[in-house]
């Protein structure tokens, strides 16, 4: 039983020191299987003996469904917010007060202002306690469960030469590449999009289930601790302490000795920071010493020692000449600027985007106005606000027609678009379907472009994707510009698609709201076509991320006529609508299980797991006593070699392995 309780912590050491090599230091010494591995293992501990589950277990980090409560409390130390500044004047007349209040000419550590939210965490004895947000300075709700999921939180500290109570402060936040994931994934889903990765980190701490917060991938910078014998003098010092300690301290941060060093910082980030990862709304300068801090003191809101220079959005006035409104494949209708050409940010902008009618609305944006434009996380700029109108001129109407097939729009309810609902024979709709279904991720034909689909189109060729596999040679040879080779490549292209396997088929059909990995988990739980198509609302809905919108979606989907046609074409054309039977190769491995670990010489892993399944065997991800081998590769990790020792589990060599399989 000791030596269970000991392997449990000994795993928790193990894995959060992975877990700070990699989401701290960006420097991992393990593969992601090799990690899973070691986390399964202490799963199924934590499983049997739940007496010894340590409270801060790395197995919290994948959070709970249980519903968090989140109780308000007080903050140990008031939570304050910084003055701000947009001048480098008002930089100099803090500066200048600094040195007059405190007669002390001052250091200052500069450090990126975050744009995240600002969380307290609390540590007694090196473990993690509570983690607390803002509120509103003095209380805070507690949310612990969600912001221990984050994985550059530690959950104990590092080394042993922390404070018995100890607070740290800093900013989590999503990254844009992140924040961009989860707004395409809340966009095919029909979900309100977030406006920026602000919001986005905001509303994911304040989730009432931890596990989805764990899916959301957030991070934490840590820039200020607090404790009563802190060994640190300096703002400097306790960074590095904070550091060493195992919180993650952004590398960009500087000791400036001087006014001009700081300028220097400012100006510097100004200009780089469009190439961080993550976005900062500005930089904060704290005076370094703690003395000096001390007595220059607080503001009923503010510390006096520190300042935040935040960077001015970058935007410029332009005029609005036109609007376009541009069709997508599903119909929807977006409004797009045309502005006089106007230079922002160092390229020069003609378009921008005015998102739906109420936006227009709510700015009252009409031809002709001076507008001011905006550069978001977004690549096309927006119109932010209008700064004046030419005398006479009219709101603007959205249109009621679409604009390419005449067709009366509609909107939804509940939707901030209009759509155009002739999906049969709109043709940016019919083109738009089409480019999806070649599309990289879909069927990947990539020898069509967007302007051969326009070619195809305009030739009365191609009307559905399944008229893709109806094109011959000569066909397309008529076309213009097309040489014989390139007919040829895209015959080639199409025939080859046919080999695409069903969850990609069924992504490329376009249903709304079915995004890649859903039409990953619809193929896998209904198995073919027929019993997708035959499925109620509530089979849909049992499938892992379809809710009621996605189920909603696929059964319009399957009543319509024309969208049967086209499948009973694609099926002609021998397109995979059903998942592809396992290819068994021997019995030979029957009722037999494995566990692979290392690197080997002639296979991959993934290729020595699928000879093992092809022959009948099972993979195990951990050592157990239910395990028959144990493959060994080089590098294998030391705790599964001697579990399968204790366990009496046969060992064997990449060549025993060999031998077997061709025995
Ligand atoms: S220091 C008493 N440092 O900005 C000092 N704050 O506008 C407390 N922030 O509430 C704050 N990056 O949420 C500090 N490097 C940084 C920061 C930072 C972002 C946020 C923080 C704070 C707000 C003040």
């Amino acid at each position: 039983m000791e030596a269970i309780k000991e392997r449990i912590n000994q795993l928790c050491e193990i894995i959060e020191h992975h877990n700070f090599l990699y989401y701290v230091k960006n420097q991992p010494e393990i593969s992601d299987f090799e990690f899973d591995l070691l986390m399964d293992e202490l799963i199924k501990l934590e499983e049997q003996y739940p007496e010894y589950k340590l409270p801060n277990s790395p197995t919290t980090r994948v959070g709970s469904d249980i519903n968090n409560e989140f109780v308000s409390v007080m903050h140990d130390y008031p939570m304050l917010s910084l003055g701000n500044t947009y001048s480098e004047g008002e930089l100099r007349d803090f500066h200048n007060r600094i040195i007059k209040e405190s007669e002390l000419k001052p250091e200052y550590v500069c450090e990126l202002k975050f744009d995240g939210i600002s969380i307290s965490i609390k540590y007694t004895n090196g473990e993690f306690v509570r983690a607390v947000t803002r509120g509103d300075g003095t209380r805070g709700d507690d949310v612990s469960n969600n912001v221990k999921t984050i994985r550059s939180v530690p959950l104990k500290i590092k080394h042993d030469d922390f404070p018995k109570n100890i607070e740290v402060r800093g900013e989590i936040f999503m990254s844009r590449e992140v924040f961009n994931m989860l707004n395409e994934q809340r966009r095919l889903t029909g979900e309100q999009e977030f406006a920026n990765p602000r919001n986005a980190a905001a509303g994911s701490v304040k989730l009432l289930d931890s596990r989805e917060v764990a899916k959301r991938k957030l991070d934490c910078f840590f820039y200020y601790a607090m404790g009563d014998e802190l060994p640190a003098n300096t703002q400097w010092e306790s960074l590095m302490l904070l550091k060493k300690w195992g919180f993650k301290v952004s590398e960009n941060i500087k000791l400036c000795k001087n006014l001009p060093e700081v300028f220097e910082y400012i100006n510097f980030w100004d200009k780089e920071r469009k190439n961080l990862p993550y976005d900062i709304d500005g930089v904060v300068i704290k005076v370094n010493s703690f003395k000096q801090q001390e007595i220059l003191g607080f503001t009923a809101k503010t510390p006096k020692w520190a300042i935040a220079y935040k960077f001015k959005a970058e935007q410029a006035i332009t005029k609005l000449l036109s609007i376009d409104y541009q069709v997508g494949r599903t119909g929807a209708v977006t409004p797009v600027a045309n502005l006089e050409p106007v230079l922002l940010g160092g390229t020069i902008v003609k378009r921008a985007s005015l998102h739906n009618a109420d936006q227009i609305a709510l700015l009252d944006i009409r031809l002709g106005d001076m507008v001011y434009i905006e550069k978001g996380g977004e690549i096309i700029p927006k119109i932010v606000g209008v700064e004046s109108h030419e005398p006479n001129s009219e709101p603007t109407k959205f249109i009621e027609f679409c604009p390419e097939c005449g067709t009366k729009l509609v909107r939804p309810d509940g939707e901030a678009r209009h759509f155009c609902p002739n999906t049969e024979s709109c043709p940016p709709q019919i083109k738009g379907r089409i480019e999806h279904f070649i599309s990289r991720k879909a069927m990947n034909i990539e020898s069509i472009g967007e302007e051969t689909v326009n070619l195809l189109y305009e030739a009365g060729l191609v009307k559905t994707p399944a008229d893709l596999y109806k094109l011959t040679k000569e066909q397309l040879i008529k076309l213009e510009r097309m040489a014989d080779k390139s007919s040829e490549n895209i015959i080639n292209s199409i025939e080859n698609s046919k080999n695409v396997p069903f969850d990609r088929v069924l992504y490329a059909l376009g249903i709304r709201y079915v995004g890649e990995t859903t039409a990953k988990k619809i193929a896998n739980h209904f198995g073919n076509i027929e019993k997708l198509a035959s499925a109620s609302k509530e089979e849909l809905m049992q499938v892992d991320e379809v809710g009621e919108r996605i189920a909603e979606s696929i059964i319009e989907f399957f009543n319509n006529k024309n969208n049967i046609k086209i499948i009973a074409e694609l099926m002609n054309a021998d397109l995979k609508f059903s998942l592809e039977k396992e290819e068994k190769l021997s019995d030979k491995f029957n009722g037999l299980s494995f566990v692979i670990s290392g690197t080997f010489n002639s296979f991959s892993r993934d290729e020595l797991k699928d000879i093992i399944e092809k022959n009948g065997g099972k993979i195990l991800s951990s050592v157990s006593k239910n395990t028959d081998f144990l493959v060994a590769g080089e590098n294998m990790g030391p705790a599964k070699l001697e579990k399968a020792n204790k366990l009496g589990v046969k060992i064997i060599s990449e060549e025993e392995f060999l031998k077997m399989l061709n025995e």
